[in-house]
């Protein structure tokens, strides 16, 4: 008994021992290598359900149906959906490369720690479901789905998770979409014609109709313009967006944020002659209350400043950058 208690004491001092020597171990880290902790926050990577062990039960359940959904879209809401057929049959994941989870392809990282914000496209705070939807009724040409439903819960539920290392306000720089420095001159969709007939046709179709899986359900290559696109109130149809979501990811597997296919100017010209293409249209007479918030690229007047939508949709764009810094 007694030698049992001593055994214990003895025991307990030793772990206190080593508690104290990790803390010192770690404050001494945390003093010194502040800079390290940037460079984590800069290539951030996404969580794995495989080594997340603190996750369990319900919110398991609803983080794994949450990533099915964001990846599999067109199975359960496309137009041949199982629970509603309100989509064009693209999937989130079409956008959101590795369903939200691929370095400088489009992913959540910085959701859960900048939302809820204020934007200004809809001048209010929103909630992760509410752009969720936001996507559905434009990059997917659809209708919101309702935000009480499962399917909401579980794709929010995912979304914070992805982005559940990331501290609250910082946003990493592989997340979203990476910025493409403006050319000196306007978009070229003549140019850009000549690099999707080299460059994406083989994939996306000559028509830009993409080409559905064997099964009818989703696509293999998704379509980049026509009935079946995103909607001209989307993301993408924004020149910046898609020049910068285009020159780190495609061709496909091919292009990566260090070793891009194509070239600034390429990828602004193949982003213009995408743009110039038919596609469905969306009532945006909501969006923007304030128009001297809109962005420099948004392809739709009124504006604030003199420049013309074709200067706002196709650029130059310095220029009107550079008056937007005077004003201020
Ligand atoms: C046609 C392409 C496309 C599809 C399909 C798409 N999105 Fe998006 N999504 C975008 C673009 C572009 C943005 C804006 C990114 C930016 O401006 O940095 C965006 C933004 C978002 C954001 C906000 C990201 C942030 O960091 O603020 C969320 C959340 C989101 N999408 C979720 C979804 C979900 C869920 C689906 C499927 C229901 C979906 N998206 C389908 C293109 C798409
Ligand atoms: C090797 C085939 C391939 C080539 C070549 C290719 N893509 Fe893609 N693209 C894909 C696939 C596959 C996806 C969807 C990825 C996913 O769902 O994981 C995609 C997605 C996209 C998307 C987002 C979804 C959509 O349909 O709006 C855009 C935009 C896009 N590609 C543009 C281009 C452009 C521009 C080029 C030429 C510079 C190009 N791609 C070349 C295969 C390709």
């Amino acid at each position: 008994m007694a030698n049992n208690k001593k055994y214990t004491l003895a025991t307990i001092i030793a772990l206190l021992a080593v508690a104290a020597l990790l803390t010192g171990i770690i404050k001494v880290a945390d003093k010194t290598v502040p800079v390290v902790v940037e460079a984590k926050s800069e290539e951030w990577v996404a969580p794995s359900l495989y080594s997340d062990a603190t996750l369990k039960g319900e919110e398991r359940a609803l983080v794994i149906y949450g990533e099915d959904l964001v990846a599999h879209t067109a199975y359960y809401f496309g137009p041949k959906g199982t629970i509603s057929h309100i989509t064009n049959g693209m999937n989130c994941q079409n956008c959101h490369l590795g369903a939200g989870k691929n370095a400088w392809g489009n992913n959540y990282g910085a959701v859960a720690s900048t939302y809820p914000k204020f934007r200004d496209r809809s001048g209010s705070i929103e909630t992760i479901a509410k752009r969720v939807n936001d996507c559905f009724e434009r990059s997917l040409n659809g209708t919101a789905i309702d935000t009480t439903s499962r399917e909401m819960k579980a794709i929010v539920t995912y979304i914070k998770w992805v982005g559940k290392d990331v501290e609250k306000g910082v946003v990493p720089e592989n997340s979203g979409i990476t910025k493409v420095p403006y050319l000196n001159r306007a978009a070229d969709p003549q140019k850009g014609l000549v690099v999707y007939e080299s460059t994406c046709k083989s994939c996306h179709g000559a028509g830009g109709e993409g080409m559905m899986n064997p099964d009818g359900i989703g696509y293999a290559y998704p379509p980049l313009w026509g009935e079946n696109s995103y909607n001209s109130g989307a993301g993408l149809f924004r020149l910046s967006r898609f020049a910068g979501y285009v020159k780190d990811n495609m061709p496909f597997q091919i292009a990566t944020h260090q070793s891009p296919a194509l070239s600034n100017e390429e990828a602004w010209d193949v982003a213009a002659f995408v743009n110039s293409q038919p596609r469905p249209s969306k009532d945006l007479t909501g969006d923007w209350p304030d128009i001297s918030k809109k962005p420099i690229d948004h392809p739709f007047g009124p504006y604030a400043d003199g420049f013309t939508e074709s200067q706002h949709k196709y650029g130059p764009f310095q220029p009107i950058a550079d008056a937007r810094k005077k004003k201020q």
